[in-house]
């Protein structure tokens, strides 16, 4: 089982950025918390972030046929990106959204997600966990515990 998490804009800023929001931990540490689940998980996985948006579409299109889902959590990218989503659509691998914050409970331009539309499911509020719940997600997904189109 081998993942992509790839993080969006201003995710490198975590601990600096709006710690109320997005908490103290640094990006260095949600890496770290991604390779740790990981080795626990047995998952393989890559990670990438980008302040871009091509960038990330670049990365999108660079997973296909080399890994099996993508964790993705593209930031401010979510809301605005028909890009990201079409990139998504094209490579056709599961893929699962993740937000540390809660976007339901936030301004209402947050209430829209273009990426969760190819996206079999959403974890947001649950901080780095999230990103847990997602990778664990596909990893039921490929071992055919649940089923794909629940969401
Ligand atoms: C975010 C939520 C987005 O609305 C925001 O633009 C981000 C981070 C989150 O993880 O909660 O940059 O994706």
């Amino acid at each position: 089982m081998k993942l992509l998490f790839l993080n969006g804009p201003n995710l490198n800023m975590l601990g600096i950025r709006e710690p109320d929001i997005y908490g103290t931990q640094t990006y260095t540490g949600l890496e770290q918390f991604i390779r740790g689940f990981c080795r626990e998980l047995g998952i393989t996985c890559e990670l990438f972030q980008s302040n871009h948006e091509g960038e990330l579409v670049d990365a999108i299109q660079a997973a296909y046929g080399r890994v099996d889902g993508i964790v993705i959590n593209p930031a401010a990218y979510t809301h605005t990106s028909v890009a990201i989503l079409d990139a998504l659509k094209a490579v056709s691998l599961p893929a699962v959204e993740v937000h540390l914050s809660d976007v339901s409970a936030r301004e209402p331009f947050r209430q829209v997600s273009y990426a969760g539309m190819a996206c079999c499911k959403t974890y947001a509020g649950h901080g780095f966990a999230g990103y847990r719940m997602a990778a664990e997600h596909l990893l039921a997904l490929k071992n055919g515990v649940i089923g794909g189109a629940e969401e």
